[in-house]
């Protein structure tokens, strides 16, 4: 997953620590809820749980959205037009992006990633698939305004925000960053965004807590590598994952949660649990067709198509950014 900063762009103390990383470990667990963003779940071991996760009977985003990406790749075309210059935030999934480009046929493909090296074997495999496609990857942060290729910009974009990646963040951030996504790509920009759909919460709970133990795995990685980089002592057994569905946020929530009472230190600074605590690691927000259209318009993209799979359970978005007007 393409959340990890790549070496380049990392900043390091003499120790060789991840600064931000243990900025945001420490702050997280001096909060009164503890909680550590759910970025640095994503280092090489993590990245790779995740793409086990979305092999998962119980874990069917990838499935649907895969399955709307191929069912409505017609209808995607039309509402797309030919020729557009393909942007997407995040280095590319395997699968996902080749069925986008095979349905399009753009006139370019422009992968956004803070993690240099991954950004860059990704585009080098995707080119070997679409020889004719000219791929200009760029290392960048897009939770800001980036700056892209000259070689693009007379070209109509198209945004691409594939995974329900956005349901990671609270509203506030999703709103940024539908935001600066707008200031990258410009009026005239389209979007088109993954998210996932309210459900019973049965289901939603095993997608997140499955039967194989894998995203339970997932889960605790996270406190492996605080222990392992940021010198904690995290008794890991005493941590159980749950994954808790919150219904007046329309999210799931992953937590480790404490099963005795437990005391650790991490980086030289001390900590406690007390039984039943926990820290929370990961939110999932999920969708309805009103909220969805909500967000986007918060973010100033007008809702343009939506997209469901056969059992609907995924929703694939297309907004366009349109010029600003006078409304009542
Ligand atoms: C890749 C962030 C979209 O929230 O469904 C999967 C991550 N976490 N299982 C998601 C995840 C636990 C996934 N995203």
């Amino acid at each position: 997953m393409p959340y990890e900063p790549g070496l380049a762009l990392v900043e390091r103390d003499e120790d060789g620590v991840d600064t931000a990383f243990r900025a945001d470990v420490l702050d997280g667990l001096a909060q009164a809820h503890k909680a550590i963003p759910a970025r640095w779940l994503y280092d090489d071991v993590g990245s790779q749980l995740f793409e086990d996760i979305t092999q998962l009977p119980e874990y069917y985003p990838t499935r649907s959205e895969t399955e709307i990406l191929k069912a409505r790749a017609n209808a995607i075309a039309e509402a797309v037009g030919r020729g557009r210059a393909v942007v997407e935030f995040g280095s590319g999934s395997s699968v996902k992006t080749p069925l986008l480009l095979e349905a399009i046929d753009p006139a370019a493909y422009v992968p956004l990633d803070i993690a240099g090296d991954f950004l860059r074997a990704s585009a080098k495999e995707l080119g070997k698939k679409f020889p004719g496609l000219p791929v200009h990857p760029v290392e960048a942060d897009f939770m800001r305004r980036v700056e892209l290729p000259k070689a693009i910009e007379a070209m109509p974009k198209l945004g691409f925000f594939p995974g329900s990646t956005i349901g990671n963040m609270v509203a506030r951030t999703a709103v940024d960053l539908l935001r600066s996504m707008r200031e990258t790509l410009g009026v005239g920009a389209q979007l088109l965004i993954g998210m996932d759909l309210i459900k019973d919460s049965n289901v939603l709970e095993a997608a997140y807590d499955d039967a194989a133990g894998i995203t339970a795995e997932f889960n605790r990685n996270l406190v492996r590598r605080v222990n392992r980089q940021l010198k904690g002592d995290i008794p890991l057994e005493a941590l159980r994952h749950e994954a808790r569905w919150n219904d007046e946020h329309a999210r799931i929530e992953m937590h480790l949660v404490a099963e005795r009472p437990v005391a650790f230190s991490v980086a030289g600074k001390s900590f406690a649990l007390a039984e039943g605590e926990s820290i929370h690691t990961e939110n999932s927000h999920k969708f309805s067709r009103r909220t969805s259209y909500m967000l986007l318009l918060a973010g100033g993209w007008e809702p343009q198509a939506r997209w469901l799979d056969s059992e609907e359970r995924f929703s694939l978005l297309l907004a366009e950014a349109k010029a600003p007007r006078n409304a009542p």
